[in-house]
């Protein structure tokens, strides 16, 4: 599809030119030099080669932009956030400095626990405006599209409130947003030692409250010992299939609770974390198609020492996805160009690997690939302009997203101080 074959040339209404592009077509660079990029309404127009237009370049569209030799690349695609939260768990992150670990914090009621209490307490237009601020520093780091995830409520009131958050974001910011429904992330304390009773809350409740007020296109699970069982996670997929929900699932990120056969059984789009992968988690998963969402900051900050299995699953060819798993306990990460640097340190990826999981991937992560994640006729015209040399640096520059502009749906929506 990246050919100068596209629609006629002419009559649009933004066009690109002089452009490196990385069209990230196949989840590859797909590189073509000197390019030229247009687009109409809120898609792609054409693409092809500066020197194909074929008529004057001021008579093509109404605005054309310049870049002089800089890249475009499509969006990033943030496949795992949990962006909504309230409060603060930096003291955790002393305590974990100073020796405890995660499930220890979990269990002594601070964890996910302190961010249910803080979200709790806020009101949904405390959140709004929190949440608000990280969409769009998102924006301003080349990241045009999030699934945002609730699951800091733990009770159908303030799930909603999550879910409501999460679509107003969607709506009055320049970023798309994909709602994901988390009830089951953890046993809320009113509940404890009574884990089958809120299985049976989310299942019945507020599943269909969520279905009702269509505030989610997909549902996630916490599956794991500190949260719910592979039987309590099946029952909750059976409802939300039965509700006409993809599902996904937070899978082996501590241990092998065998999530990802059960998420492929479900047909899930995605399984995530996942350093606890087995092989027969691997096969099952190549079997399905499902993508293999890796979350390399909540690895760092965990001080996790298992890596994802990433040559099994590139030797059985499941689809990896890079996120940024934006969240205030396990990975306080707000960009996705660390996210690529330490998918090619710490999991040993490519820097044209890790481009594509952040991209093309991410977008198959949410059921998205045939609209977003890479540089082609037809598809939503989200796209980044960055001052780089190559690609690479994506991966390779620490602690500095060169980012020029950004445009989502086809209108420019950022542009950095120095343009
Ligand atoms: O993806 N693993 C569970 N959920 C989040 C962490 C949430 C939290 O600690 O607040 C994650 O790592
Ligand atoms: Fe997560």
């Amino acid at each position: 599809m990246t050919s100068s074959k596209g629609r006629d040339q002419g009559s649009w209404d933004l066009l690109f030119i002089h452009a490196n592009l990385a069209c990230m077509t196949d989840a590859k660079y797909t590189t073509i030099k000197n390019g030229a990029l247009a687009v109409s309404g809120d898609k792609i127009a054409w693409i092809g080669r500066t020197d194909e237009l074929n008529k004057e370049i001021s008579d093509l569209a109404d605005q054309v932009i310049d870049c002089r030799g800089k890249w475009i690349l499509p969006g990033f695609v943030d496949c795992h956030t949990h962006l909504i939260w309230a409060g603060s768990r930096s003291t955790e992150f002393e305590m974990r400095l100073a020796g405890k670990t995660y499930e220890q914090i979990a269990s002594q009621g601070g964890g996910i626990f302190s961010t249910v209490n803080a979200v709790r307490k806020a009101s949904q237009t405390q959140l709004f405006d929190t949440a608000a601020k990280r969409v769009q520093y998102f924006l301003t780091q080349g990241i045009t599209c999030v699934e945002i995830k609730s699951g800091y409520g733990l009770d159908l009131k303030n799930e909603l409130k999550m879910l409501a958050v999460a679509r107003r974001l969607g709506r009055e910011l320049p970023v798309h947003v994909e709602p994901t429904f988390l009830g089951a992330h953890a046993l809320p304390p009113e509940f404890s030692g009574r884990s089958d009773d809120y299985v049976d809350l989310v299942t019945e409740t507020m599943l269909p409250c969520v279905k009702d007020q269509n505030i989610a296109t997909a549902v996630d699970v916490f599956c794991e010992t500190i949260a719910f069982s592979k039987d309590q996670t099946r029952t909750l997929f059976s409802k939300a299939r039965d509700l006409g929900f993809r599902v996904k699932l937070h899978a082996e990120q501590l241990s092998d609770n065998k999530g990802a056969q059960l998420a492929s059984e479900f047909e899930a789009l995605s399984c995530d974390h996942l350093e606890y992968l087995s092989l027969d988690g691997v096969r099952a998963m190549a079997r399905k198609n499902v993508v293999a969402v890796l979350l390399p900051g909540a690895f760092y900050m965990l001080k996790e020492t298992q890596t994802p299995p990433i040559d099994l699953l590139r030797q059985y060819g499941v689809p990896m996805a890079l996120a940024t798993d934006l969240n205030p306990g396990t990975s306080p990460v707000f960009s996705m160009a660390p996210v690529i640097n330490m998918g090619c340190l710490l999991f040993g990826m490519t820097c044209e690997e890790a481009v594509a999981r952040a991209t093309i991937n991410g977008a198959k992560a949410l059921g998205l690939d045939s609209k977003k994640g890479s540089l082609e006729i037809g598809k939503d015209a989200d796209l980044v302009v960055w001052d780089i040399d190559s690609p690479a640096d994506l991966a390779y520059l620490i602690g500095r997203a060169p980012v020029n502009m950004v445009a989502v749906s086809g209108k420019i929506e950022y542009k950095a101080k120095s343009c």
